[in-house]
C-alpha cells in the first residue's frame, strides 16, 4: 500500500488490515498474503525479547528489527514504533524517526497525545510521516495503572476525542485506537478525515491491528479479549493470515466477542 492510498481506503470504505512483525521471514509471508500495512511494533519487547512490557525496548532494537522487515517487504506499508523515551523532546523525535525511516520505516508511529506537541509538528514540518497511539498506550502501562480499557468516562472519552482531532490537525496520516469503547472509537472514526487502526476498538475504525504472534497463537500467556487466533482451523500459516485480513476486509473481525 501507497502513503497515498490511505485515505481512498478511507473514502471507499474499505477496511485496512495491519499485522506486526519483526523479522525478515514472516514480513515477507504476511507481505505476499496481501496484508496493507505492516507495524513494526515495539511488542517485540513482550514477544521476542520475553519482558512484561515494552519499556525495555530501545532504539537499537527497534532499527535492527525495522531493517530486517524492510528488507522483505514490497507493497504493504511499513511502520515502526518509536521505543520508550526515544521522543521527549523536539529534536530527539526527529533524530530518531530519522534513523527509522533511514533504514526503510516509511512512517513512524509513537503514542500519546497533546504532551507530544512539538515532537508531531517537528516531524509533520520534516515531511516524515506519522501514526498517533491514543486509548490505551502500553509505554505508559505504570502510569495507567495496568492493561485497563480507556476511555470509559466522559472525561476520558473527550480527552481522546481532542487529543485525536489535534493529532489529525498535526499532519498525522493514521491513528491506533487501543481497548477503548467501541462507542468512542465509532464517533472517532466518524469525526476524523485521517483513517483509524483499532485494537480492542471495535468493528467501525477504518482497520484493524493484531500482534502477530496473538493471531497466529504462539503467544500463549494472558491474552486480552480482542485477540483472536486464527490459525485455529487452518493447515498453514498462510491460511491463517489470509483468514485474518478477509474477517477484517468483511468485518466479520472484531464482533462484540472481542470488543468492548
Ligand atoms: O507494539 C505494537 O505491537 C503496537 C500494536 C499493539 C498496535 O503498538
Amino acid at each position: 500500500m501507497k502513503l497515498s492510498a490511505l485515505q481512498s481506503f478511507k473514502k471507499n470504505g474499505e477496511k485496512i488490515t495491519c499485522l506486526t512483525a519483526y523479522d525478515a521471514s514472516f514480513a515477507k509471508l504476511f507481505d505476499a498474503c496481501g496484508v496493507d500495512m505492516i507495524l513494526v511494533g515495539d511488542s517485540l519487547g513482550n514477544v521476542i525479547q520475553g519482558g512484561e512490557n515494552t519499556l525495555g525496548v530501545s532504539m537499537e532494537d527497534m532499527i535492527y528489527h525495522t531493517q530486517a522487515v524492510a528488507k522483505s517487504t514490497q507493497n504493504a506499508l511499513l511502520i515502526a514504533d518509536m521505543p520508550y523515551q526515544s521522543y521527549t523532546h523536539a529534536q530527539q523525535t526527529l533524530e530518531n524517526a530519522k534513523r527509522l525511516m533511514s533504514v526503510g520505516a516509511q512512517m513512524v508511529k509513537f503514542e500519546g497525545g497533546a504532551e507530544h506537541e512539538a515532537s508531531f509538528k517537528i516531524l509533520q514540518e520534516s515531511a516524515i510521516p506519522v501514526c498517533g497511539h491514543l486509548g490505551l498506550q502500553p509505554q505508559s502501562v505504570v502510569e495507567m495503572g495496568g492493561y485497563k480499557v480507556q476511555g470509559k468516562d466522559d472525561a476520558g472519552a473527550n480527552k481522546i476525542l481532542e487529543d485525536a482531532l489535534l493529532l489529525e490537525s498535526w499532519g498525522v496520516e493514521v491513528l491506533v485506537l487501543e481497548c477503548v469503547p467501541e462507542t468512542l472509537a465509532t464517533k472517532i472514526s466518524a469525526k476524523l478525515s485521517i483513517p483509524t487502526i483499532g485494537i480492542g476498538a471495535g468493528v467501525n475504525c477504518d482497520g484493524q491491528v493484531l500482534v502477530s504472534y496473538d493471531m497466529l497463537g504462539i503467544n500463549t500467556g494472558h491474552l486480552p479479549k480482542f485477540v483472536k487466533n486464527f490459525l485455529t482451523g487452518h493447515d498453514s500459516i498462510q491460511s491463517g493470515v489470509k483468514s485474518y485480513i478477509n474477517a477484517v476486509k468483511n468485518q466479520t473481525f472484531p464482533n462484540d466477542k472481542h470488543s468492548y
